[in-house]
């Protein structure tokens, strides 16, 4: 277990980010409808020391400083500001591939922007660290729903939109997840742009898009009652969509079909697509799926969604 963020005379300030998986509900949420999401135990700790901006990711070969002009840095220079953090450099472990699908960005800006706040002396929840991390993802993303950012600060799982915002939501029993990864790196502006262009071409997009909404609400009342089948039904109902929503891809189509054939009850691409990654749920069936993503080319791991006894609204 990581804590959010801590600070003591003995260790440097440290922050974590989770990385995250959008059961059902990706592309939907950014027009308003509800999703689906859980962060992971995987993800990002972030720890901040004397420095003067400066960011390394030693498992994703990046470095960045908030004086150069890429995205990383103008986040990283946001973050910085925000927290009113200038002189302090940062070394970022992650356990979580990046431009994977998987909210890599947003776990990186929530952890650095933890470990900042840590060093200040303020809380991992402070509104500084909201704020930052939001104008990091619209660095990133252009117009980020929020969901990522969400469910980056939290380990659980939770419904989000963009009216109500993350509501913790109860998970019966736990969830296992087969996460593959494509090998192609998603954009996720770009494929957040082509849904807005197909909207304009295709007149049922709209419908599409609220039905993505209606199943995300259906996954939470699976997730609640602990109904496996009725999530891997909304899980391959939401593939279908999102593939007539032109987000899929070659590589997503193709881990789909590998868990289904290996006894996955449902699987679909997670994130904005093109690349990136799916889930799967295969229920004693978890190692043959990801042995034949593996004979198939594709690395891909487990992941744990806990169960929730107790969950405050
Ligand atoms: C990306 O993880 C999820 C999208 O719905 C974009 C967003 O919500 O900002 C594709």
């Amino acid at each position: 277990m990581h804590p959010s963020s801590s600070s003591s005379p003995s260790s440097a300030p440290t922050g974590r980010g989770h990385a995250k998986v959008i059961l059902i509900g990706e592309h939907a949420v950014v027009y308003g409808h509800p999703a689906l999401a859980a962060g992971l135990s995987v993800g990002i700790t972030a720890t901040a020391q004397p420095g003067s901006g400066r960011l390394r990711v030693p498992a994703w070969q990046l470095e960045a400083t908030a004086a150069d002009d890429s995205p990383v840095g103008r986040a990283l220079a946001a973050i910085v500001r925000r927290l009113e953090a200038p002189a302090l450099d940062f070394d970022a472990a992650a356990d979580v591939p990046s431009r994977a699908g998987l909210g890599s960005s947003a776990a990186l800006a929530v952890a650095v922007a933890r470990a900042a706040a840590a060093a200040r002396g303020r809380s991992s929840d402070d509104a500084a660290v909201d704020a930052a991390v939001d104008e990091a993802e619209t660095i990133f993303h252009g117009n980020p729903s929020g969901i990522d950012a969400a469910a980056a600060k939290t380990g659980v799982a939770g419904r989000f939109s963009r009216a109500e915002g993350w509501r913790p939501v109860r998970v019966h029993q736990a969830i296992r997840l087969c996460v593959g990864l494509s090998g192609r790196p998603r954009d996720t502006a770009a494929q957040v742009a082509a849904v807005a262009r197909l909207r304009e071409r295709l007149s049922v997009a709209d419908d599409i898009l609220k039905t993505l909404g209606k199943l995300a609400d259906e996954a939470c009342a699976a997730v609640g009652k602990g109904d496996v089948d009725g999530l891997g039904r909304t899980f391959n109902a939401a593939h279908g969509l999102l593939y007539a929503l032109r987000v899929s891809g070659r590589e997503l189509d193709a881990l789909v079909e590998t868990a289904n054939a290996a006894g996955a009850i449902g699987a679909k691409m997670t994130g904005a697509g093109g690349g990136g990654a799916v889930i799967a749920l295969a229920p004693g069936h978890e190692r043959d799926v990801l042995a034949r993503w593996k004979a198939a080319g594709y690395d891909g791991f487990m992941a744990e969604i806990a169960a929730t006894p107790e969950v405050r609204a």
